[in-house]
């Protein structure tokens, strides 16, 4: 893959000096107050060195990947909280000097030890299967202003099926994922709940363990964020893949312990009006997540897969419940539209616009605002620590009637 048309053509490689490696990244998947993860692939298996330093101090520290082929992983550890630090990546070339291929210094700021206040973004269903997509790139485009922390999608990046392979560098993860974030995620860690398409055949699922290589075996994880707990469920297909992850979903909930909030990603929605309303992959479980989440204190629950904008009002389980859960579809960000008719849950529900969320969390108020790709507010709620919204009790029947099907 050293022809220079190809290299055009991305717009991701770089030339030195007659020599050019095809490269992917970098990017983060992980950011903690001491410690950052970056991950960068190269199409020939080269030694890399990771240079940063502290922006302030100008302490310059240098690191080796992980030798993994073309795929390098630094874990950067000892780094200062509150510090925004930048980073290049040198290549060894073929003269066996290290070399700066990509002429690009890239920067992260580590979260503070206290971390009181902080904004993160999640959406998903990006993938997009025209032949120059636009339509991430441009949701993507608005990310940085918000200053998140961290980005999640709820899940199908990719098209996936036949466009899936096991390498970081075929066109599905060119054109869906490095291309229209590369100014996004080498600064801000990229998180993601795994979706259908991301895992839809061997290769697929091996593309995937490739290009997030930190990612849990189950791909259920967790992570907490100053007083916030977040917890990442693998169900890219079907509501009742819940069953198998529930002990482990209520332990982690269980762990987070005083935290202020819960906050939690899937990709397939437990609640929706719109294509998915009737199917039994998303009926059959859904009853038993609501109960969880209710009786584990769970406050926000952000899905995909239905490709539209929903927000639900707060939902109990039962009439005797004393919290309720927010549910939010972000399912619209490059990928075909679907439609979702408000039902009797339905706060809001946006259709045929691609979207984003930001949250902004702080001690006691834990805020939403979903925007569309102009940068317009579509919808914007709002949950209080001293304001108990019930919401309304879930009544199946009664979605499924409401909308007279
Ligand atoms: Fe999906």
């Amino acid at each position: 893959m050293r022809l220079l048309s190809l290299v055009i053509l991305t717009c991701l490689s770089c030339v030195t000096a007659g020599y050019a490696l095809d490269i992917r990244g970098p990017y983060l998947t992980g950011l903690e107050s001491g410690e950052a993860t970056i991950v960068v692939h190269t199409d020939e298996d080269v030694e890399a060195v990771i240079e940063y330093e502290d922006r302030k101090n100008k302490n310059l520290s240098q690191k080796k990947a992980s030798p993994a082929g073309g795929r390098h992983i630094f874990n950067i550890e000892g780094l200062t909280p509150g510090t925004e630090y930048t980073y290049r990546i040198l290549f060894k070339d073929n003269t066996g000097n290290f070399v700066d291929q990509s002429k690009q210094t890239n920067t992260f700021s580590t979260p503070p030890q206290n971390l009181d206040e902080f904004s993160f973004i999640a959406y998903g269903d990006s993938r997009d299967s025209s032949k120059k997509p636009k339509r991430h790139e441009l949701i993507a485009s608005q990310f940085l202003k918000y200053k998140p922390l961290f980005i999640i999608s709820t899940g199908d990046i990719l098209l996936g099926g036949k466009s899936a392979t096991a390498s970081a560098f075929n066109d599905d993860w060119t054109l869906n994922f490095f291309r229209p974030l590369r100014n996004v995620i080498n600064s801000v860690p990229y998180l993601v709940s795994a979706g259908n398409h991301e895992l839809d055949s061997p290769e697929a699922e091996q593309g995937f363990r490739q290009v997030f290589p930190t990612l849990k075996e189950s791909f259920n994880y967790s992570f907490r964020y100053g007083r916030t707990s977040f917890i990442v469920l693998n169900t890219p297909n079907r509501m009742k893949e819940f069953q198998s992850q529930k002990q482990w979903f209520i332990k982690e909930l269980e762990k987070a312990g005083n935290a202020d909030w819960r906050v939690v990603f899937l990709h397939v929605s437990p609640f929706t009006n719109g294509k998915y309303l009737k199917n039994s992959w998303t009926l059959d479980g859904r009853e038993d997540f609501l109960k969880t989440c209710v009786e584990n204190k769970v406050d926000l629950v952000f899905s995909g897969h239905d490709h539209s904008y929903q927000r639900f009002h707060p939902l109990r389980f039962s009439d005797n419940d004393s919290h309720a859960v927010l549910f939010v579809v972000t399912g619209l960000a490059g990928t075909n539209a679907y439609k979702a008719e408000p039902g009797e849950f339905t706060a809001q529900a946006v259709n045929n616009t691609d979207h984003f969320c930001v949250v902004n969390v702080t001690h006691d108020r834990l805020s939403l605002k979903a925007y569309n790709n102009n940068n317009q507010l579509i919808d914007e709620a709002m949950l209080s620590k001293g304001e108990i919204n019930l919401g309304k009790v879930w009544q199946s029947v009664t979605m499924e009637s409401s909308r007279g099907q």
